[in-house]
Parts: structure tokens; C-alpha cells; sequence
């Protein structure tokens, strides 16, 4: 399963990706307005550290505006991933980018038949949001295991791309239902290293190794 960061702050992009946890990133419109940064500028900067493909929102709601968007963003960087929302308008444009050869992510997914277009409309990553259908009490990682179903059924290319997720769970089942990747929050990423028992282990090891005066180096 791959894993992308969630988020328009390069500072969080830096250190995952120094950790060798990266393999992409998603953005979105809230989250470069709480970046505070110019857009052009922030997805340039990520493209430059990370090669993982890098996903950058349109603006337009029609389909005009969405593909003169996307093919500015596009020329930002070879990684650079045009997401588009899951509407009439933002298929049409789907499909443009997949005869013109530039990847798209489909976002703003909450159901299979949408899931469905998209990849009839030949998406490369489709977005199901599982928190926010988990939010008005909807199994969102039944959404996954469905779309995973359909896909299969079909052969359909596109991959799927577990968003929205809010914490260590959302992956663990984003993972079972057969997720391609999930787009993680940086601090829920870091969070899935944590256990107690490893840290009470690891407390008791080095208590244990400093009593025998050696040193490995
Ligand atoms: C996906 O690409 C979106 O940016 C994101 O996962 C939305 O998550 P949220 O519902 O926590 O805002």
C-alpha cells in the first residue's frame, strides 16, 4: 500500500519523506488556503523534494476552466497530479486529461457509482472520502471494499485512494479493504510507529544493555 501525505506544508513533506515514508501527495484547496501560501509556488516547491506524484486541485467548476487550469498546473512538474471533483464537469475534463496524457485524481467521491464514471472516464486515482461519510454515519470503508469489488469485476487500471482518513484504524482497514493507497494527515502517519509495549521494551533494553558497560562502536 502506498502512502501519501495529506497536506500543503512542506516543512511536515520534508521530514516524512526523510523518513523513506512518502510516496506522494495530495492537496486541496482548504488545505493551501491554511497554508497560507501562494498555490503555484507551494506545488512547485513539493514537486522539487518529492518525485511521488503530487495532486493539485483546479478551481473552475466547468469543464473549460478545469482543463485550461489543469494544463497550467501540469506544466508546474512531470509528478504533478490534476484532481478534479467528481461532477459532470469534472469527468468531461477527466477524460480530456487521459487522452492528452496527464494523470488525474478524482476527488469528492461518496459513492461506487460514482466510482464507477470515474474510472469509466479513465481517472488514475479516485479520492472515496471515508471520514466524511463516517462523519453523517456511513460506513466509509465499506465504500472501499465496494469500489475495490467493481474495479476488480472489471479490470478497471484506476487506483484507489483512500482519503479523508483520520486515524490509525482508517489505514489498518484502508489496507484490508484493498486500498491502493491511502492519503494520511503527517501526525496520523508518524502516529502508526507508536506502541506502548515498544516503548516499554525498548525502555527495558537499553536499561538492561547500559548494565553490561559494552559499547557496540
Ligand atoms: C483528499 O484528497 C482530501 O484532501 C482529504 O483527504 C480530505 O480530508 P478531510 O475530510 O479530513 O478534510
Amino acid at each position: 500500500m502506498q502512502f501519501f501525505v495529506d497536506t500543503a506544508v512542506v516543512a511536515e513533506i520534508k521530514e516524512l519523506n526523510d523518513y523513506g515514508l512518502l510516496d506522494g501527495v495530495t492537496t486541496n484547496p482548504t488545505l493551501i488556503a491554511k497554508s497560507g501560501r501562494e498555490f503555484k509556488e507551494v506545488i512547485a516547491e513539493i514537486c522539487s523534494i518529492i518525485d511521488g506524484p503530487v495532486s493539485a486541485e483546479v478551481a473552475s467548476t466547468q469543464s473549460e476552466g478545469m482543463i485550461k487550469e489543469g494544463e497550467l498546473l501540469a506544466k508546474i512538474g512531470a509528478n504533478v497530479v490534476i484532481k478534479l471533483p467528481l461532477t459532470l464537469d469534472g469527468l468531461k475534463a477527466c477524460r480530456h486529461f487521459f487522452q492528452t496524457g496527464i494523470r488525474t485524481n478524482v476527488t469528492l467521491c461518496f459513492s461506487a457509482n460514482q466510482a464507477l464514471l470515474a474510472a469509466k472516464a479513465g481517472a488514475t486515482y479516485i479520492s472515496p472520502f471515508v471520514g466524511r461519510l463516517d462523519d453523517i454515519n456511513i460506513d466509509g470503508m465499506e465504500l472501499i471494499r465496494d469500489i475495490r469489488q467493481i474495479y476488480d469485476n472489471y479490470d478497471f487500471e484506476t487506483k484507489i485512494l483512500a482519503a479523508s482518513i483520520r486515524s490509525a484504524n482508517h489505514v489498518k482497514d484502508a489496507a484490508l479493504a484493498g486500498a491502493d493507497i491511502a492519503t494520511i494527515p503527517a501526525t496520523v502517519i508518524k502516529g502508526l510507529a507508536n506502541h506502548v509495549l515498544t516503548d516499554k521494551g525498548l525502555e527495558q533494553f537499553t536499561k538492561d544493555w547500559t548494565a553490561t558497560g559494552q559499547s557496540i562502536v
